[in-house]
This record gives structure tokens, sequence and C-alpha cells, in this order.
């Protein structure tokens, strides 16, 4: 499913209708990422970053903060952003199974599984199981419920933007992404959904402890967040 990679690989993606949009939606993630860091000297993981905006604010909380992103015009970006950060560190997702066993405190992977087979979102989980620490926690957000998915999606993107001063912006987004490469490649290629009952079968064939968060990671509360810890 590299084309959605493809599809990410902008300097600002056209998923976000303006640069607001895409501020707050990094600052809201930050923020309830940050919650998740279990200590400030914790080490912790952001696989499938994306632009990343706020950043800092997670890594502010953290002891060191490793952002993976494969595509490669967004990591530039990231490279450029963050370059000077003393807790910040960016690299590409192919360089993700030569990092250290046991060596983050948090991994988060926030909606990417979407974006995944069923076999890579396994052969991830995989990793993160031997990545992370005995006691770390492994957050998995966004993940799409099979049913209802694109008009909660709509709705949850609608109320977002009316909180945040960008409705009109918005209305405008959703029509163009209804005429973007989204669409096509979401026919295409496809997204991956999982049930709740799913992806918590998925988590504990990979070797994990999970529950589902009561609160979702970002905006949309029609999409689930796991906790998962090492079994
Ligand atoms: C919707 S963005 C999520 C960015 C950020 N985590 C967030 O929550 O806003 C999807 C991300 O998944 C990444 N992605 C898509 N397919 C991927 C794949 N096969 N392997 C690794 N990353 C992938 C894209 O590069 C993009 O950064």
């Amino acid at each position: 499913m590299s084309h959605w990679i493809d599809f990410y690989d902008f300097k600002h993606s056209v998923i976000y209708v303006n640069a607001r949009h895409r501020d707050v939606h990094y600052r809201t993630i930050a923020e309830d990422i940050r919650v998740h860091v279990p200590s400030p000297e914790a080490r912790v993981l952001d696989y499938g970053c994306g632009e990343a905006t706020s950043a800092e604010l997670v890594a502010e909380a953290s002891g060191a903060l490793v952002l993976v992103e494969a595509a490669p015009n967004v990591r530039a970006a990231l490279d450029a952003r963050y370059e000077t950060h003393p807790r910040i560190a960016v690299i590409p997702a192919d360089r993700t199974d030569a990092l250290p066993v046991a060596s983050f405190d948090l991994i988060v992977m926030h909606s990417v599984a979407q974006y995944l087979s069923d076999a890579e979102l396994t052969r991830l989980l995989a990793l993160f199981r031997t990545l992370i620490k005995p006691g770390g926690v492994v957050v998995i957000g966004d993940i799409v419920p099979p049913a209802l998915a694109a008009p909660a999606a709509a709705v949850a993107l609608l109320r977002f933007a009316a909180a945040n001063g960008f409705f009109w912006a918005a209305v405008g987004g959703l029509i163009r992404i209804f005429v973007s490469d989204y669409l096509r490649l979401k026919t295409t290629v496809g997204l991956s959904h999982y049930t709740e009952t799913a992806m918590l079968a998925k988590l504990k064939a990979a070797g994990f402890v999970a529950h589902r968060a009561p609160h979702n990671i970002g905006h949309n509360q029609w999409r689930m967040t796991f906790v998962a810890r090492a079994s």
C-alpha cells in the first residue's frame, strides 16, 4: 500500500484544508500524545508522524523523541524544522528496524494503520514489540472501524473546523477531497478497517495486553486508540 506514502509525500499534504487546519490538527495530536508520555526521561518513537508541526510539545515532556516518516518530502520538511532541536531526531521508516531492541518507553503510531495492509500492520506490531522496553507502552491511534467511516470523518472534521475557525475552508476541503486522488486510492488500493474486537485480537497475537482508550487521539472520536503493554 505504498501508494499512500506517495499521496502524503508533499511538504504540505492536501489532506489539510489550510495551514490553520494543519497546525490545529498537529497541536491537538501532540497534546494528546503527551498524556501518554510516562516520564520526563522517556524515550518516545512516533511512527508515521506526518508533518508533526507541534512535535516540540511532545519533546518538551520527554527525554528524546524519534520521528519516523516514510515520505521523503515530508521528512525533508521535518529535518529542516527540527535539525537544531536538542531532543528530536528524524529518521526514514526503513531505518526503524535497525533501532536498538528495548530502547523506547512509548511508541505511538497514529492514523497510519488504515494505510497499511493487514500483513504490514502485523510486521510493525512485531517490530514495536521488540523496540519497546519492558513496562513500556505502545499506543495505536485513529483505528478506523468498518461502519460509517466516511460520514463520521466528514462530521468530525466540520465540528473540529467550526470550533477552530475554519468551517468554510473545511467545506471547501471536503469538496476538494472528493475530486482528489484520495477517493481514487481508496477505491483502488483500499483502506484497512478494524473493529475493536479485531484490533484487540491482533495486539494480543503480537504479544501485547491491550485495551481501548476512552479517548481517541485527535478530533475524531468515532475512531479508536489502543494502549498496549508487552505481555
Ligand atoms: C494521515 S498521515 C498521519 C500523520 C500523523 N501521524 C497524524 O496523525 O497526523 C498518514 C501517514 O502514514 C504514512 N504512511 C502511509 N503508508 C505508509 C506505509 N506503508 N509505511 C509507513 N508509513 C506510511 C504517511 O507517510 C503519512 O505520514
